[in-house]
């Protein structure tokens, strides 16, 4: 078993920072010790077989994206990056954890939605990968099976009060599910938009020969959002349901979620980068000479991009400062421009919903404490302790501490990285919808198990290296 102390660096966690090194044992942290320790009169760096320096630099737990699609079927299309390529990526980035979803679709047996997952995903992880299940239809053969999921491993589902006629529940659905989520303590995952309302609005807008990317955006207008999240709310508090408000992106959808959780309620939400950062204005002033205004299709994502003139970005960041939003996931669903994308050239209701970013997560949620509005402690915690609780992989996970695995990411704040530009990354996409971003900082050592599977510019890991992760229950609720 290989050891590997990792000296002279900054070790940050969810509650502070120390000057501290770390010793892995083969898969394992072994012990956090005092800078320069000696173990039983020796030098401690003379007597391991790897010795990383950190000095000047972050040593943080590896990253958690709870909230990943590779090779999810959708809009007539399939994600592009497969699990090989989009667990490469995420581990150039210093994510060491995905939690994918497995989809049941209508008419199909959970069990065999989860087993088609499980084909998908064995051998051909770099990194670790757990699973949520998509509940695509909701009737007594999947409300019973879902009862079962625990012991697979998967603690927590996702319904859709959006897309009609794909994944798509309607109330009566989501009560019977939720009180499932009761009995069962999984975590009812949401994405809270008024499906049936919107596919009207789209429908309005293309009459009127508004098809554009930026008019994707329109239709899905805010209430949309803030009427979801809160019938959601309502549902989850007649059930006694834990609640999960994925790709949360109105800031009266954030008033909603600090509504229930000031009288207590279990409810969490997620927010992702593109909320952080991208707008709605950028989205129509998009354009190229290849693609002109369909350039803004890179960033059709559903819920969509919000008005940053409406505040709803500033409403995110300070979200994450006062936890009435408790993690930042990607909602990575990568789609290339060619050959996916343009599948809604002259109708923006058959672009693919979805944008990559499962690279690049820990690098822009980074930018947040180089601007100030996170300390490095909520930056660890938003992006990998949370995740780890609120999934039940706590302790193995999102922590360094003795017995945890060794997922560690050697972090220079000094570094940079150009992302986006001339296709420097590495997710399977023909574009970037990051294309330009300068990022302060710099993943530079990845750390998965004990093994270093990025240094120095190189991926050193290999297709296979990632292990099926089973979960607990949460470990977030109050
Ligand atoms: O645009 C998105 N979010 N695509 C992935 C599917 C989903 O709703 O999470
Ligand atoms: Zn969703
Ligand atoms: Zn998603």
């Amino acid at each position: 078993m290989t050891t590997t102390l990792i000296t002279g660096g900054t070790v940050v966690s969810a509650t502070g920072r120390a000057s501290a090194d770390v010793l892995i044992d083969g898969q394992a942290i072994a012990a956090v010790l005092a800078p320069g320790s000696h173990l039983l009169g020796n030098d401690l760096a003379a007597s391991v077989d790897r010795v990383i320096d950190a000095t000047g630099k972050y040593v943080i737990p590896g990253g958690i994206d709870a909230h990943t699609h590779m090779q999810l079927p959708f809009g007539g299309t399939e994600a592009s990056d497969t699990f090989e390529t989009g667990t490469r990526a995420a581990a150039w980035g210093g994510t060491t954890s995905i939690i994918d979803f497995a989809v049941q679709k209508y008419g199909e047996r959970v069990q065999d939605g989860l087993a088609a997952w499980h084909e998908k995903a064995a051998g051909n992880c770099a990194i670790d990968y757990g699973f949520h299940q998509i509940i695509g239809g909701v009737d007594d053969d999947s409300l019973a099976a879902m009862r079962g999921l625990l012991d697979e491993g998967i603690s927590s589902f996702k319904l859709f009060m959006a897309y009609p006629g794909v994944f798509y529940s309607d109330d009566a659905q989501i009560l019977k599910a939720m009180q499932v989520s009761r009995d069962t303590g999984l975590m009812t995952m949401m994405h809270a938009e008024n499906g049936p309302a919107i596919d009207v609005l789209a429908a309005q807008l293309i009459a009127q020969g508004k098809s554009d990317p930026y008019d994707h955006g329109i239709a899905r207008a805010w209430q949309m959002e803030e009427e979801a999240t809160h019938r959601a709310i309502m549902l989850a508090d007649l059930t006694g349901a834990p609640l999960y408000i994925v790709h949360v992106s109105a800031k009266q959808a954030v008033e909603q979620l600090a509504w229930a959780r000031d009288k207590g309620q279990n409810v969490f939400g997620e927010t992702c980068p593109q909320y952080l950062y991208l707008s709605l204005e950028e989205q129509l002033g998009a354009s190229s000479d290849e693609w002109g205004a369909f350039e803004g299709a890179k960033w059709v994502c559903s819920t969509p991009l919000r008005s940053r003139e409406e505040g709803h970005q500033n409403a995110m960041w300070q979200a994450l400062r006062t936890n009435d939003l408790q993690m930042v996931s990607t909602d990575h669903c990568p789609f290339c421009m060619k050959g996916q994308k343009d599948l809604g050239l002259t109708d923006f209701r058959a672009i693919p919903n979805g944008i990559g970013s499962v690279e690049h997560r820990m690098d822009l949620l980074y930018q947040g404490v180089v601007t100030g509005q996170l300390t490095l402690e909520r930056w660890v915690e938003l992006t990998s302790t949370t995740p780890a609780r609120m999934f039940g992989l706590y302790g193995r996970k999102g922590v360094i501490q003795p017995g945890a695995d060794g997922d560690i990411v050697v972090y220079d704040p000094n570094g940079h990285t150009s992302i986006g530009v001339n296709r420097t990354h590495h997710m399977n996409m023909d574009h970037s919808a990051w294309e330009g971003y300068e990022i302060d900082g710099h993943v530079d050592t990845v750390l998965s198990r004990g093994k270093v599977v990025i240094d120095g510019g190189a991926y050193l890991g290999a297709k296979g290296d990632g292990r099926y992760l089973k979960r607990g229950l949460t470990q977030y609720l109050t």
